[in-house]
């Protein structure tokens, strides 16, 4: 049994179409878990897991990402995609400009991107995305992109070593937000994503690039054990990050670690 204000306020704000496929969840481990045994059984493109909080939420690169209570938006978004395409890698980044979208329009400000996905405000992190490809047990392919939203956490909620990392959109602009309102709104965005993906993403490539602030930094590039200072120079047209290295050397990098200096503590 649901209540908390998303069982509210969600209806309204979303219509009953769009509801008959949300999915709505007091306490529950993760919601990108639960969005793949929803996929297993069959779950239609544009299927949509929501907790209020997650026990064990999951981050990138084997992390968790702090779900408490009444606080933050947890919420999983199913893809069928037709083929299995290249444009898959591109899905986290469409995601960040969606969730930046959905944050302007319910915030009135707009967060920076965070190559590749994280949305940062004032150098803090405000939201994780982490899009996983699974395989149903009808062998077709589906991907669970799970966002993470901090929305009204007091910066002295979040543990102290995550505290010069993470932040709350409430704690960065001094502004109340409504959650369901944002929700509702992230939602939109991701139909609208939806209905764009893979093939029309000038717009979503043209707002990266616009709001990425790794560009033109001096970045870490962290592969393995290994650690390189680099430069970030552009974002691809398949959003990889171009680097220059001391060495004068590139690369072109998809996935793993970029860490801004400066940014999230590191010098
Ligand atoms: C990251 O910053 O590393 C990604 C964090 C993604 C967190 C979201 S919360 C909803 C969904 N369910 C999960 O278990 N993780 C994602």
């Amino acid at each position: 049994m649901v209540s908390n204000d998303y069982s509210d306020a969600l209806p309204a704000l979303l219509g009953d179409g769009r509801m008959s496929r949300i999915h709505l969840f007091d306490c529950i481990d993760s919601t990108n878990r639960i969005a793949k045994d929803m996929l297993s059984d069959g779950a239609p493109d544009g299927t949509v897991i929501i907790a209020d909080s997650q026990t064990n939420g999951r981050g990138r690169l084997s992390r968790s990402f702090l779900s408490p209570a009444d606080s933050g938006i947890y919420l999983s978004y199913i893809i069928r995609p037709d083929s299995m395409t290249d444009s898959i890698s591109s899905v986290t980044a469409w995601t960040a400009v969606a969730a930046a979208n959905a944050v302007e329009s319910v915030c009135g400000l707009r967060p920076g991107i965070k190559w590749v996905n994280d949305l940062v405000m004032n150098n803090k992190k405000i939201c994780g995305i982490l899009c996983e490809l699974c395989l149903a047990a009808d062998k077709s392919i589906g991907i669970i992109i799970g966002i993470g939203i901090n929305v009204t956490a007091k910066d002295e909620d979040f543990p102290p070593e995550l505290r010069r990392i993470a932040s709350s959109i409430s704690a960065q602009t001094g502004r109340s937000v409504s959650r369901t309102e944002l929700a509702a709104q992230l939602i939109k965005e991701l139909d609208i994503m939806r209905g764009h993906w893979p093939d029309n993403g000038r717009k979503y490539l043209e707002l990266y690039r616009r709001d990425c602030i790794t560009l033109g930094k001096d970045v870490i590039v962290t592969s393995g054990e290994n650690q390189k200072k680099a430069f970030a120079l552009a974002v691809n047209d398949d959003f990889s990050l171009s680097v220059r290295f001391e060495d004068m050397t590139t690369q072109d990098i998809s996935f793993g670690e970029v860490s801004v200096r400066g940014m999230y503590g590191y010098s």
